[in-house]
């Protein structure tokens, strides 16, 4: 016990290292939303290339993150390594709470190395590593400098002939998760896991990578060397798709007021879209019932895709309603944004002013969707022999929180069904799925279609999966 300037007695508590960093691997990320929040580092660090790595190798698989940024110095990588790094932030900087670099990684891996470098002509690469063995060895907050000659290749050859900083994930205690780590089951798990975090970073920053965000170069993103394409929600490149007027609303924060803009589109349905390779492109990681609703975007840097945040039911007949909501860090507060960057919550007064707009959209939506959609008949084939089309049976309004909660866990039990611009290949998907649901076996088809989507992307893409 010791006495404070004011003589009042202080106990200082430290708080144990190896308690505290097990609750803060927590935090609730899951692999896209961590390899993302590192990317934001890098972006806020001016790179104009961030090139991502994954490595299947059983239990010594590694993920990889390296950019061209600024880098850091000796003193500035050391307070980076720090729970709760002490720096200034921009009002506009994405970067918030000085965890993200240790928190995202450790919910993924328990050794995590990070090297920068500052100047091409001074050779100095500075290396610190969290290694979670070692925290629960001595129980104290500390890091490890490694020592050139310890270095491995892996991390300082992306540094050798530029600057810039590269996060290494080793020990991926939270991604190879399965008894035997160099098995089939991991390794497919593990392509699986590449193929999301590619939708999910093409998606979360397509304004970046699409020379759109404001304050940002262009930004290119390699993922095992292969560039990512931007995915734009809004299909704006179709001629079918209706942008609908940008509106600006105050709204009121801890620190102040700030702007949201609300940005609504309506989609072409199915039929008005150039082909279908788009539409399902267009479709997105959750498909088009999912991907309906807001996308909000903090920054530029999408943190929500999709959803109506509370204000309303996902609904069928609204799937072409997706809608641009843009605010800035100052409005942090007001839309509870957490750790992760992984949820937000829409403030009450945005919420009530934006209600009149949604249901105006939501409107506009439906009108897009039913003329294809309302009827259920015999049309004349090509060939003018009679065709079936199927159309779906969508359940009414109070069946479908249901309805989507069991699609979500792939026991959808509408009946499969095709129309008439189905290619041959999406028509036989359909028959299958239709098949799989009679069997009562949606799990293993959908089991199938993971392992195709991670084996033969084109194939799968083709039969519409
Ligand atoms: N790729 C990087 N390039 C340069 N500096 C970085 C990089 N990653 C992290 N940093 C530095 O480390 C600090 C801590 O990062 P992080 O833990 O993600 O918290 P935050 O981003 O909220 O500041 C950043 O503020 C930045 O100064
Ligand atoms: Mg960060």
């Amino acid at each position: 016990m010791s006495r404070s300037p004011q003589r009042k007695p202080i106990h200082e508590l430290v708080p144990s290292a190896k308690r505290l960093i097990q609750s803060l691997r927590e935090v609730g990320y899951d692999f896209v939303h961590a390899v993302a929040d590192i990317v934001d580092n890098s972006v806020e660090a001016n790179a104009s290339r961030v090139a991502i790595e994954m490595r299947f190798d059983g239990e010594d698989s590694w993920v990889r993150i390296a950019d061209n940024g600024t880098g850091m110095s000796g003193s500035t990588i050391t307070e980076a390594m720090r729970f709760g790094t002490q720096r200034e932030y921009k009002a506009h900087e994405m970067g918030r709470f000085g965890l993200g670099l240790k928190t995202a990684s450790l919910s993924q891996c328990s050794r995590l190395t990070v090297a920068s470098r500052t100047n091409r002509q001074a050779r100095r690469i500075e290396v610190r590593q969290w290694d979670l063995e070692h925290i629960k060895a001595t129980d104290r907050w500390e890091i490890i400098d490694i020592a050139s000659s310890e270095r491995p290749e892996i991390i300082v050859e992306p540094l050798k002939d530029a600057v810039g900083t590269v996060v290494l994930w080793e020990q991926l205690d939270r991604v190879i998760t399965y008894r035997v780590p160099w098995g089939d089951r991991a390794r497919s798990s593990f392509f699986r896991l590449a193929e999301e975090l590619e939708l999910h970073l093409a998606m979360v920053f397509h304004r970046f990578l699409s020379e759109e965000a404001r304050r940002r170069k262009r930004l290119k993103i390699t993922l095992n060397g292969n560039d990512l394409e931007p995915w734009d929600p809004y299909a704006r490149d179709e001629k079918g798709t209706v942008r609908l007027p940008t509106i600006q609303i105050d709204v009121s924060g801890d620190d102040g007021t700030g702007l949201v803009a609300y940005t609504p589109y309506v989609l072409p349905s199915q039929e008005r879209f150039s082909s279908l390779k788009a539409f399902n492109r267009c479709a997105g990681p959750g498909k088009w019932n999912f991907q309906q609703g807001f996308y909000i975007y903090r920054a530029d840097r999408m943190i929500q895709s999709g959803g109506w945040c509370r204000m309303r039911t996902s609904d069928e007949h609204t799937k072409l309603a997706r809608v641009a909501l843009d605010f800035w860090p100052d409005l942090d507060s007001a839309f509870e944004v957490n750790v992760a960057k992984a949820r937000v919550t829409l403030p009450a007064d945005l919420r009530s002013q934006l209600k009149p707009h949604v249901e105006d959209l939501v409107k506009r939506a439906r009108k897009a969707y039913a003329p294809a959609r309302s009827r259920s008949d015999s049309l004349s084939g090509p060939n003018g022999s009679a065709v079936r089309t199927v159309i779906c049976a969508t359940p009414p309004d109070s069946d479908l929180e249901q309805h989507f909660e069991q699609a979500r866990r792939g026991i959808d039990e509408k009946p499969a069904t095709y129309q008439l611009s189905d290619t041959p290949a999406r028509k036989l998907g359909l028959v299958l799925e239709s098949a799989a649901q009679k069997a009562g076996e949606v799990h293993a088809l959908n089991k199938i279609k993971r392992i195709l989507k991670a084996d033969d992307p084109e194939a799968a893409q083709e039969i519409g999966w």
